[in-house]
């Protein structure tokens, strides 16, 4: 057991096998500071003396409880009693917040039992709730690998009513940023280089979430790409308007739009100078252009700059605690610096949403100990983990393994006790129990023999391999919150380990636990490559079953996967993590496929891509009409064919090509869908287009544009396998409502 430092603490509840990932971020002046963000809470806690709970109220006093006028008008009500101090205590987390996780939540709102205000209570997080006896999922970048937003629902759904079980009335998740870059450390728990499959995960996630009547709290608001420079004016990202509008608040403004979430939470980094939760952004593009009607969350410690600028400029809750919120920010509005309208627009929109989720009336049912997880989220769990496998390579057929193979060897570290199931930070969930690598495919092989070895003596590996009919390494590189990796490498060991065993035995296959793209510098060596992500406490379920067959891999790259770093959009130091002060976007659009195709260098894996057990076949396409209008749709109609011998699931995939005149990237994702097929079955499929999703923002005249000329629509199985291409035009652009 390894020595945890502050930061280990408050994130992780065991700090074993943390070494893989190195050390700690956070820096003794971080530390400082938090413990001084406490020390001001208490300060300003007790000088406002809001949550007096020495006079609860009576619901009979308090006519909104049970009320049938609208959230708005019960939120007004409401406002309409409350004292200064009452309205100050709402918009700033309280002293119950536990940040360890441990014995209490990640944030908690005090109660106002005057008014029958009840205490609001938050916990992380994206890949289940980060509370004991909850069930891990796995990685969020697992469940956007399926590319199904039915699974990506019923993901939700699990956290959603843990949550409930739990007593959360705030889930701090789902997490959309977009993967600048592969070495982010939090990629593992975000969705993917694209808006699309991000924002249409999200949302999916947002609704499942909610549905079971749990506030989800979509972070993190926004351009928050990296780790290194966290929270301090370092991570200062310099980017364009056009690039805000089409790459990185793209998926928040779906996920705002089509699954309403209650709140936002504002992140650490820096965009063009101003931290973004005191950023104009805030009031512009989400309350302002998308009227978002939830409320805005900070970041936890050191997300929160100022008072005056970010309550002005839309921040309307700060947590943990309340440094800024607390007595400055009474301060502020007794010296009109921030004008009580303000403040009640704040209160406002935090207590519509305690009412439209019912806090009010419904009387908390769950608690912290309770033991959350059940038997079907754990099924959702191995499901999940399966279909986010990402099968790479598949020489002669190696999967699913035949009736021939009557010897597996499984070879490493991270196939048995040390099994790396999850990434580590926020989104970190203990889980009830994992079925390890080893465990699962011993549960399942049946008369097929088993021997492992934990891969530390390459002799001894590549003598079980040599003796076994297929050898399968299981290799991991840990992925942590506050730290972005270095490189792009497996360790040295790791990669030496696959090439000998390679060597013994050609019928290799690696599974890559990782959290994001790695390099692979072994692969023509190998038959067999199928990425797994961190798969949560099923992983070895989850694992066996794609090996034997009772599962056909479907999942598809949601980042690009390169040959060397080198070859990444931001592979100048410039640019990640950034050099003098600035973190220079000048990229712009152009990350992820994108900057591929701009630049012609081939990735080792596309975006998109992932292999079969079975062969498709898409058909010709045609749409529905080939001319559109700046409030028009197009519908985009084609066959998929199950041409192979086993049942499976394809991901249909439409990018579009802009007229050049745009200046959009060679081409961009616009919509995709899931289809499973039984060998031989043909199912029809449509996607839409609308004029409004494929507007391009116009900085110049700060609106969204459709640009006239001639469009090509290409459909596929991955961004790199696009077989059909049908043309449409638009006769004439111009302003589009969106
Ligand atoms: C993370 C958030 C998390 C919060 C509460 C922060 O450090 O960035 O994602 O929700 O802590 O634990």
């Amino acid at each position: 057991m390894r020595t945890c430092d502050l930061f280990d603490l408050t994130r992780l509840p065991e700090c074993r096998h943390f070494s893989s990932i190195g050390n700690s971020h956070r820096s003794p002046l971080t530390n400082i500071l938090t413990a001084c963000a406490i020390g001001g809470f208490f300060v300003s806690a007790q000088a406002l003396g809001a949550a007096d709970s020495s006079s609860p109220g009576q619901s009979g006093e308090c006519p909104w409880v049970d009320s049938g006028a609208s959230d708005a008008e019960r939120a007004a009500q409401v406002l309409a009693e409350m004292t200064l101090d009452e309205k100050l205590s709402l918009v700033h987390g309280g002293l119950e917040a536990d940040l360890t996780g441990l014995t209490g939540y990640s944030g908690v709102i005090s109660a106002i039992p005057r008014l029958c205000i009840p205490r609001l209570t938050m916990s992380d997080g994206p890949a289940g709730v980060r509370i004991s006896n909850t069930t891990q999922l796995p990685a969020p970048v697992s469940l956007a690998a399926t590319w199904n937003s039915e699974m990506a629902y019923a993901y939700g759904k699990v956290i959603g009513s843990e949550a409930v079980t739990k007593g959360v009335d705030v889930q701090l998740g789902p997490e959309i940023d977009i993967v600048r870059d592969p070495r982010a450390g939090r990629a593992f728990e975000t969705y993917s280089e694209d808006p699309v499959l991000a924002g249409v995960i999200g949302a999916a996630t947002v609704r499942g979430i909610q549905d079971q009547g749990v506030q989800s709290q979509v972070k993190h608001w926004s351009v928050y790409n990296q780790e290194t420079f966290r929270g301090t004016p370092l991570d200062d990202v310099q980017v364009d308007d056009r690039t805000v509008r089409e790459l990185y608040a793209a998926p928040f403004e779906r996920v705002v739009k089509e699954a309403q979430p209650s709140s936002l939470m504002c992140a650490y980094s820096y965009i063009n100078g101003q931290a973004a939760c005191e950023n104009s952004y805030l009031n512009s593009i989400l309350k302002g252009d998308w009227a978002f009607p939830g409320y805005v969350t900070s970041d936890w410690v050191l997300a929160t700059h100022s008072t005056v600028a970010s309550a002005n400029n839309g921040m309307d809750m700060e947590m943990p605690y309340g440094v800024f919120y607390g007595l400055p920010l009474k301060a502020a509005v007794l010296a009109g610096t921030v004008s009580e309208q303000t403040l009640d627009d704040m209160v406002q929109r935090i207590l519509q949403q305690e009412f439209r989720f019912g806090l009010f009336n419904n009387k908390q049912k769950g608690s912290y100990q309770a033991f959350a997880s059940t038997d079907e989220h754990v099924m959702v769990a191995a499901d999940v983990a399966a279909e986010g496998a990402v099968l790479l390579k598949n020489e002669g057929r190696l999967l699913p393994l035949t009736s021939a193979v009557g010897k597996i060897a499984v070879i490493g570290l991270d196939a048995a006790d040390a099994s790396e199931s999850r990434g580590f930070g926020s989104a970190m969930v203990a889980g009830t129990g994992t079925v390890t690598p080893l465990q699962g495919i011993q549960d399942r092989a049946g008369s097929v023999a088993v021997t492992y070895t934990d891969g530390e003596d390459v002799n001894k590996a590549t003598q079980v391999a040599q003796d076994a009919d297929v050898a399968i390494v299981y290799v991991a590189r840990g992925s942590a919150e506050g730290l972005d990796q270095s490189s792009l490498d497996l360790s040295s060991s790791q990669n030496d380990l696959i090439a000998a065993v390679a060597q013994h035995n050609p019928n290799t296959l690696v599974v890559l636990n990782t959290g994001s793209a790695v390099t692979m510098p072994w692969l023509e060596q190998v038959h067999g490559v199928l990425e797994m992500w961190y798969p949560g406490q099923q992983s070895g379920t989850a694992l066996a079953s794609l090996l034997f067959g009772d599962a056909n891999p479907s999942g598809k790259l949601p980042i690009t996967f390169p040959k060397r770093l080198e070859d990444l959009p931001a592979a100048a130091k410039d640019r990640f993590p950034g050099a003098g002060g600035k973190v220079n976007y000048s990229e712009g659009l152009d990350i992820g496929y994108r900057w591929y195709d701009e630049t012609g260098i081939a990735p080792l894996f596309p975006f998109g891509f992932g292999l079969s057990c079975t062969r498709f076949e898409i058909g010709e396409l045609s749409l529905d009409r080939s001319e559109l209008g700046t409030d028009g749709s197009i519908q985009v109609g084609t066959t998929v064919t199950n041409t192979g011998d086993r049942a499976g699931s394809e991901v249909v995939q439409l990018y579009l090509a802009y007229p050049a005149t745009s200046g959009e990237p060679v081409k961009v994702l616009q919509a995709f869908t899931k289809v499973s097929l039984e060998p031989g079955e043909s199912k029809k499929i449509a996607l839409q287009i609308d004029a409004a999703q494929i507007a391009c923002w116009s900085s110049e005249q700060k609106r969204w544009e459709l640009v006239p000329g001639r469009y090509a629509v290409k459909v596929g199985n991955s961004s790199d396998n696009l077989v059909a291409r049908a043309f449409f035009s638009v006769p004439e652009g111009g302003p589009v409502d969106r």
